[in-house]
């Protein structure tokens, strides 16, 4: 086994897109039980945005290389693994460090590309499908016939859960931040009499249009679940939207997305809005939270790496879903990722955004 030559994007420090840059570098042989993977796809995440901004309390310390997930060819194995693996095509997660070339990971992780999917669909799955799953079922507790608000519904993580409750009996209202997205979703979706779309803007009067949106599916009560990637402004009528018992799964925060980089000295007034935003965000008793019979929970998919026996599990039951591959997907070349980042910022993304590697 030899040293690889490859290309890696790295930040020295965090933020602006600016500090992203690309370096060759050598990448030692698979360790034991790791493969090293030829990656033809990485799949962009919100987190990246924040992860170079600055904004992301899990990163480690120093350089770092975003990148939760590829796909790609095995090409060599360490020790420990069947050499019967090379060649073959996978995809995976990973903590950090899918922004390259080429990739050695612990094979735990890996798994067989269905042979139906293409190289690209596989890596555009993995990361927000089980963010969702694990919302619904482990959090929200979904149960058939549930009332489910899907916030930022035409992005990965929203057309991820549609996918997933459109194999369930479930009442969807979706939001979204553009009326081409609205268009997009009612043309996906306008079968279907379970889903309803509204624009998630303004904040104002969104628990009245909300409840409207669900008389117009046939349902007179509130949420049973409601996913809140967004928070801010949206905290409070995600909350008073549940019914009793209801569930809000808190996992991203997108409306504190600042609207320019962060850099340190330049951008002072970004500093400035985004400590505004910070010191007013949304904050709970929890004698009221008791007081109303509902529940708060959240997570970063991040903390739940290390176990990866109990991911594997989660993942089994979603592939027992039997869902389609996902079908919007927005390529960029490998050399593009600050421009696949800018556009992922810029909230107008429909889907999921891939960048493709060209060997
Ligand atoms: N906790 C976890 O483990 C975990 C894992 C994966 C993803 N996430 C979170 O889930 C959310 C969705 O992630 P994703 O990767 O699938 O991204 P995405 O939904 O494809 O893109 C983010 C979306 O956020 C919305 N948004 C709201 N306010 C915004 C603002 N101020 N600026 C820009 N966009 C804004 C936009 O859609 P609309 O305007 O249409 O709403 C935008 O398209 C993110 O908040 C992410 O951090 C969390």
């Amino acid at each position: 086994m030899t040293t690889q030559v490859r290309k890696v994007w790295v930040a020295d420090k965090a933020g602006t897109f600016a500090n992203l840059k690309q370096e060759k570098e050598e990448l030692p042989p698979p360790p034991p039980e790791h493969i090293r993977i030829k990656v033809k796809f990485i799949g962009l995440n919100y987190a990246d945005i924040f992860l170079i901004l600055g904004l992301y309390s899990a990163v480690p310390e120093g350089k770092l290389t975003p990148g939760f997930e590829y796909s790609g060819i095995v090409e060599s194995v360490g020790d420990g693994i069947s050499e019967d693996w090379i060649g073959k095509r996978v995809y995976g997660a990973a903590r950090f460090g899918s922004y390259a070339t080429y990739i050695n990971v612990p094979i735990v992780y890996v798994r067989e590309i269905p042979k139906d999917w293409t190289d690209k669909q596989a890596c555009a799955f993995i990361v927000q499908t089980l963010t969702v799953y694990y919302a619904l079922e482990e959090l929200g507790r979904f149960k058939p016939n549930n009332n489910v608000l899907v916030h930022s519904a035409a992005g990965g993580c929203g057309l991820a859960a549609l996918s997933i409750l459109s194999k369930k009996s479930a009442k969807v209202v979706g939001t979204v931040g553009t009326l081409s997205k609205l268009d997009f979703l009612n043309q996906k979706y306008g079968e279907n009499p379970n889903f309803t779309f509204i624009l998630r803007e303004p904040a104002k009067d969104f628990e009245s249009r909300a409840k409207r949106a669900l008389l117009k599916i046939d349902q007179e009560d509130l949420f049973d679940i409601v996913l809140d990637s967004v928070m801010g402004d949206w905290f409070w009528p995600n909350y008073n939207l549940l019914k009793k018992e209801g569930k809000l799964v808190l996992y991203g925060s997108a409306s504190f997305t600042p609207t320019g980089n962060l850099h340190p000295v330049w951008n002072v007034i970004q500093w400035i809005k985004l400590g505004w935003k910070y010191i007013w965000r949304p904050k709970i008793d929890p004698m009221q939270i008791v007081k109303d019979n509902k529940s708060l929970s959240g997570f970063n998919l991040i903390h739940l790496y290390e176990r990866e026996e109990w991911l594997n599990q989660i993942f089994g039951k979603l592939q027992t879903l039997e869902l389609e591959p996902p079908s919007n997907i927005h390529e960029f070349s490998f050399d593009q990722a600050i421009e696949a980042l800018t556009y992922l910022k810029s909230g107008k993304s429909i889907g999921k955004i891939v960048l493709s590697v060209q060997h």
